[in-house]
């Protein structure tokens, strides 16, 4: 392994306040940590403004007499468009020091863009991305690579893949002499981290967190789906702490223990973070300043995500109120300059109020605000009474025994959800289900008229990259007139001429909805869905709820979302160390049977 050599002092002067505050940071209480915030004004020997009047920091002259500190980030009227559309315009935003910064908007609206701008992979259009150079940034994107053999650990703790990335960055800078550029110093810093004694042991513990078992550490990180892959990547950005943590949409594939957890431990994180999410819980825990990008515009609103919900329906009510004071005014000009325009005596008065109109600075009438859209599929054939039996079912993954002797039956109607701690066997007992794991002993049946379909959880490589909206559409309903796919596709927001985007630039979301068309363009009277809201965004998972309320075949599913299975289940079955356990009621009947959320709490708390 290479041994980087010691770090020489840069002269920015700002490098060195850098690992000071980094050092002495770790460990503080948010409030603690705002304390020393107050205090850390830009740097005197940093105000040297350049052309643009502007600190290396990206801090404006005049900062630091304010005792306001260099900004970690700046977008300065960024711009960015494809193919005609326009993601966003005349983008503002700043994030600072251990501020904690959300980024929403509807699926394809531009976030993951906006990410890809800040980490310089893609370039704006105009406008510029400022970002302090001495800052260490740690992303972790929407959707994970594949990996290979390496174990879990070795993800994590950086020993695949990352050691080797920052090694080539050292000994390149090494070779030329550069040793005091950012870049050798932002390598060097995370190479440092991934390299302490301890790394390991907090590694551990925050890979438990995310709900790993000790077992699972030395195993090969193929044989785990992509979201657990995701908490081993997200494990070692942890475990470097990068002052700022770009994270898309890092609860996706989290279950309701590991999230509480994961919010827990960003609430003593000591960097700064920007966050994207669809998460309302845990944004609301989390934020103090939101961004969304609406209409191609980017705007900031103070606050948590609840309050930004709230300034938001208020300034639509304010601009709604302006707009329609302003036509009764208009209203009201327009009859006085019709009555009197021939009446000599008021015919100047009229004439007068006619160039006051023109001159006017007209509003626009507010948009309404974005409601759950309507997904429009039909109706499957009806099935009979009886949809599913499960019989003494014995499943085993080699040595690991799930099942032993399971017995379950589904009725018709159901809306049922699978519930439990991870790695359980939830995904496992939807897969018996739809027949995609082999089962060692025991009976699957199917009622009379039953069609099955299954949605899976991993749906990242169903699509295919090189064909269009329409076409990956119609490859799986070849049937399917033209003008009927195009107004499916319509339903589920791909309009006019969205439906010849290629599938490889679809956003994460528009992706899920991609997938969730072909599933339901010829609905099946069986639905199993694994994680279906995963990527959608809230608008869409209302509208998949509203859908599916109204879905007149048979429903078992799995989902973390709990707003999306308190909407939808009417029968919970919670399965743990293989035992199943049935509860005829909604998701609240099983929690205050059971007392699962306070259990819950108290796991989290006790770790
Ligand atoms: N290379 C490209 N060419 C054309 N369009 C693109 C390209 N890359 C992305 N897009 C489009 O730009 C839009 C924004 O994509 P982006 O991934 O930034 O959305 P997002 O806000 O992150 O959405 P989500 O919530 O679904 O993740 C999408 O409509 C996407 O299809
Ligand atoms: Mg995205």
């Amino acid at each position: 392994m290479l041994i980087p050599k010691p770090r020489e002092e840069p002269e920015h002067p700002k490098h060195n306040k850098r690992h000071q505050n980094t050092t002495k940071r770790v460990g503080l209480t948010r409030k603690a940590r705002a304390g020393n915030r107050v205090g850390s004004g830009c740097p005197q020997e940093v105000a040297r403004p350049n052309k643009a009047g502007l600190h290396k920091t990206g801090c404006k002259e005049g900062d630091s007499v304010l005792g306001r500190p260099p900004l970690m980030l700046t977008l300065r009227d960024v711009t960015k468009t494809f193919n005609a559309r326009t993601l966003f315009g005349g983008a503002n935003m700043t994030v600072n020091y251990a501020e904690r910064v959300a980024l929403v908007g509807p699926n394809g609206a531009g976030k993951s863009t906006l990410f890809s701008l800040i980490l310089k992979e893609d370039e704006p259009d105009a406008g510029e991305v400022i970002r302090d150079e001495w800052t260490t940034l740690g992303y972790l994107p929407q959707e994970s690579e594949p990996v290979g053999d390496e174990t879990i650990l070795d993800v994590a703790t950086g020993k695949a893949g990352e050691m080797e990335r920052l090694e080539k960055i050292l000994r390149e800078h090494e070779e030329r002499g550069d040793v005091s550029a950012p870049e050798y110093n932002e390598a060097h810093s995370k190479h440092d981290a991934l390299n302490d004694p301890q790394a390991e042991a907090k590694c551990k513990k925050i890979l438990k967190g995310f709900g790993f078992k000790e077992e699972d550490f030395n195993k090969p990180a193929r044989e785990y789906s992509g979201g657990w892959v995701m908490r081993a990547h997200l494990a070692r950005l942890l475990v470097i702490e990068p002052d700022l943590l770009l994270l898309d949409e890092p609860t996706n594939h989290l279950d309701l223990l590991s999230l509480m957890w994961f919010r827990n431990y960003l609430k003593n994180y000591p960097g700064a973070i920007l966050l994207i999410s669809h998460d309302r819980d845990f944004m609301d825990e989390l934020i103090e300043t939101v961004y969304e990008i609406e209409e191609s515009k980017l705007v900031q609103y103070q606050g948590n995500y609840s309050e930004y919900l709230k300034q938001k329906e208020e300034n639509w009510d304010r601009a709604y109120q302006a707009w329609k004071n302003q036509q009764k005014e208009i209203e009201a000009m327009q009859e006085f300059i019709e009555r009197f325009r021939s009446v000599a005596s008021k015919a100047s008065q009229a004439q007068s109020r006619e160039r006051q109109l023109e001159k006017m600075e007209k509003l626009d009438r507010p948009r309404p605000l974005r409601k759950a859209f309507r997904f429009n599929f039909p109706q499957p054939q009806r099935s009979g009474q009886r949809v599913i039996a499960l019989t003494d079912i014995h499943q085993a993954y080699g040595e690991k025994k799930i099942y032993q002797g399971l017995d379950l039956e589904i009725e018709k109607g159901e809306r049922t959800v699978l519930v439990g701690p991870n790695g359980a066997g939830k995904s496992t007992l939807i897969k018996i289900m739809a027949g995609e794991v082999a089962f060692q002993k025991g009976e699957r049946r199917f009622g009379t008229n039953v069609k099955m379909g299954y949605f899976s959880q991993h749906r990242a490589d169903t699509l295919e990259p090189e064909l269009t909206i329409l076409e990956e559409l119609k490859r799986c309903a070849p049937e399917l007139r033209e003008d009927d796919a195009r107004s499916i596709l319509g339903s589920f927001l791909f309009k006019r001429e969205d439906v010849y985007k290629k599938c490889k630039v679809l956003s994460g979301g528009e992706k899920s909805r991609l997938n969730l068309v072909k599933f339901l363009v010829d609905p099946p009277n069986l639905l199993l869905m694994d994680e279906p809201t995963t990527h959608l965004d809230i608008w869409a998972i209302e509208g998949l709820i509203l859908a599916l309320q109204k879905f007149e075949g048979t429903l078992v599913f799995i989902s973390h979302d709990v707003h999306f299975i308190r909407s939808l289940a009417t029968k919970v079955l919670h399965i743990n160390a293989g035992t199943v356990t049935p509860y005829s009621g909604g998701y609240d009947y099983y929690l205050e049977k059971t007392g699962a959320e306070e259990n819950a709490r108290a796991a989290v708390i006790a770790q």
